[in-house]
């Protein structure tokens, strides 16, 4: 199948488009490869996709209409998983404008694309902090999320309105993906089991926000990944969805959200006396207030997901943690 991947050099986008590859699908990869971190990594994920017979690839951004409209109508993608996005709670305080022209404009741009040549499925990444404040656990997709407490969150929430739009007007099937906290082998330098791991090892000092008394639903790649593979051929259907959650389900249009988390939430401090046991070392920490902007906890409900794909992830923090660590001692050759 032909299948377009918006964010494929990112953390997310790289492991999904592998798999799918190594599956023998056809797959187009566009990233604008930019450097909101360590430009290297997303080089070396590239590399290794690059060995593939059966993957293209354009390096642009998403804004760029000309460019964007030209790969869609050339490789008429029947499947588009969008993904690339100014990530990120934090840079979101200080660049909101970069979240705008990425998420929002670049983010019309593929629903528009996605349109215009008919995909059969759109699939695109919202966050769990669309959930904002709420202080209901777990999250579920039927919640009400008024309350965005970053423009980060604020933009993915506008996709979802967006994207319901279209699904409604045009009636292009989409799927919208609630991830919660990924991580990973070849994970973001920008988020927490990166800078710890990092920190622990260079002895620097590691911030802990709101001194650690916030809970992660943290989610293993791995089980991501087969998340939205399950997904693929699975459009939302209206009639269907209706006997499995007829609260989620949109009226008009072939439309849905869907969370995808590991179900259980995990102490901070906990985490991190994780990561300094695989380490085999203590960290220095800096306790530090709560970052304005962030959530203090998290954890998903699956339970439609499942329903719909039978998706039952399996990695706990612990070997989760383990996996990483093992990656990035090998990535940076550290004995
Ligand atoms: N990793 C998580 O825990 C998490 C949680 C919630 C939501 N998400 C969402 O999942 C998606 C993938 O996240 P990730 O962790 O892989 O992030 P990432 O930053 O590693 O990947 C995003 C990729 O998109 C590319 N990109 C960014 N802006 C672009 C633009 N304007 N045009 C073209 N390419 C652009 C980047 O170069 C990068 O390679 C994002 O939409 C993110 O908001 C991720």
């Amino acid at each position: 199948m032909k299948i377009l991947i918006t964010g494929s050099s990112g953390f997310i986008g790289f492991h999904l488009t592998k798999s799918l590859l190594e599956n023998n699908h056809k797959v187009y990869g566009y990233d604008s490869m930019n450097n909101y971190y360590d430009i290297k990594l997303k080089k070396a994920r590239l590399n290794i996709l690059k060995k593939f017979n059966n993957f293209k690839f354009t390096k642009a951004n998403i804004e760029n209409e000309k460019k964007l409209n030209k790969v869609f109508k050339k490789f008429k993608p029947k499947i588009v998983i969008h993904l690339a996005a100014q990530a990120g709670v934090r840079y979101s305080i200080d660049k909101p404008r970069v979240y705008l022209k990425s998420n929002i404009t670049g983010t019309f741009n593929i629903i528009e694309a996605s349109h215009k040549i008919k995909v059969k499925h759109l699939i695109m990444a919202s966050s769990s902090s669309v959930y904002g404040a709420n202080k209901k656990i777990p999250f579920k997709e039927i919640d009400k999320t008024e309350s965005q407490l970053s423009i980060y969150a604020a933009t993915k929430k506008a996709n979802e309105s967006m994207a319901h739009s279209y699904s409604n007007i045009w009636k292009v099937p989409i799927t919208m993906l609630r991830f919660f906290t990924v991580y990973g082998p070849w994970g973001r330098p920008d988020m927490a089991l990166f800078k710890f791991t990092k920190g622990i090892l260079n002895n620097k000092k590691i911030d802990i926000y709101n001194k650690g008394k916030m809970y992660r639903d943290f989610t293993y790649i791995d089980d991501v990944i087969n998340g939205i593979k399950l997904l693929i051929n699975k459009k939302p259907n209206n009639k269907k969805l209706k006997k499995y959650n007829k609260d989620s389900l949109s009226p008009v249009a072939p439309f849905r959200i869907l969370n995808i988390g590991n179900t259980k939430k995990v102490f901070l401090l906990n985490f991190i006396k994780q990561i300094e046991k695989e380490l085999g070392k203590k960290g220095i920490r800096n306790y530090m207030p709560l970052q304005k902007g962030d959530v203090k906890q998290t954890l998903s409900d699956t339970n439609l997901l499942k329903k719909i794909t039978g998706y039952n992830p399996k990695t706990d923090y612990k070997s989760g943690i383990k996996k990483f660590i093992n990656w990035y001692k090998n990535y940076y050759r550290i004995s």
